[in-house]
């Protein structure tokens, strides 16, 4: 599978770093072109694939083209070059824009699927949340499945829960960055080094999200087999409870939704 990025910023990068290393794609089989040709060259060393100076070559060099620039730029770089794409699967991680708006512009007949990741496929840990309408072929989406399913959980999402679900995927790392902050600050102000406690912060948010990937509990279970009667951990939750931990991680939601 060839794979050819228009577009090679941040995005692009992280997902071209979380298949080269997790999803065993060799670099070679990889091209990408930018706007800017030197930068995207000098980029494009650093993971070891071949950068073009068009997307024209690209789309020739490639099977899979992932469609990896600015919402607002999309129009501009399809359509000089929508012919070349009939015969390419064209993923698109741009946030906002749909099957809909790509049947528009590329036409129908074109294999196409809108899926937005978020960062930590640079390290296999991310998510790609796919829309459920899309133009690929069975085949296609075993393959999409099996390649971006290696760096990233591939969630299948209606187009009217796009938002939402990109919202949690994509937003909430910052409020949990956040959580993270506060736990290493609780951690300093009782001795602990700043580090170790960041360190132990981070392994405990990784490790209760992989037990309920793994395990499936329902998180009330999860909180409750760490809480036993008079013990110290349910006094911390009471605590949480009274300041409305959950309402204010809902309301967090609620202000990007209803922007
Ligand atoms: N960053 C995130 O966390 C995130 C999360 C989910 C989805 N996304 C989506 O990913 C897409 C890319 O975001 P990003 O953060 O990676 O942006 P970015 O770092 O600004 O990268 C955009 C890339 O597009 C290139 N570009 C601009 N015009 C072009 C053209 N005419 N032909 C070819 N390439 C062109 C830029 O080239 P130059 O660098 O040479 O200007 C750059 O490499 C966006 O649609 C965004 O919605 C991003």
């Amino acid at each position: 599978m060839r794979i050819g990025c228009i577009g090679f910023g941040n995005m692009a990068q992280a997902i071209v770093q979380g298949l080269i290393t997790h999803g065993k794609i060799d670099p070679s089989m990889i091209s990408v072109c930018a706007a800017h040709y030197d930068r995207c060259r000098q980029n494009a060393e650093k993971f070891g694939v071949q950068a073009f100076a068009t997307s024209l070559e690209v789309i020739q060099n490639s099977d899979w083209i992932l469609l990896a620039v600015k919402p607002y730029q999309v129009l501009d770089v399809i359509e000089p070059v929508k012919e070349q794409l009939r015969s390419k699967v064209v993923v698109s991680i741009a946030a906002g824009v749909y099957f809909e708006d790509y049947e528009k512009m590329l036409g129908s007949g074109t294999h196409h699927i809108s899926s937005i990741p978020n960062t930590p496929v640079a390290i296999g840990k991310g998510i790609f949340i796919s829309e459920s309408a899309h133009s690929l072929d069975q085949k296609e989406v075993q393959t999409f499945e099996e390649v971006f399913g290696s760096i990233g959980l591939v969630e299948w999402i209606d187009a009217s829960h796009l938002s939402i679900a990109t919202t949690i995927a994509g937003c909430a790392p910052a409020y949990t960055a956040m959580y993270l902050e506060a736990l290493g600050d609780a951690g300093v102000k009782y001795g602990l080094p700043r580090a170790q406690a960041y360190r132990l912060a981070a392994r405990m948010i990784e490790g209760t999200g992989s037990l309920y990937l793994t395990q499936g509990q329902h998180p009330g279970q999860m909180k409750d087999a760490v809480c036993s009667p008079a013990g110290t951990t349910i006094k911390g939750v009471a605590s949480l409870e009274k300041n409305a931990f959950r309402g204010i991680v809902i309301e967090a939601i609620d202000s990007v939704e209803e922007d």
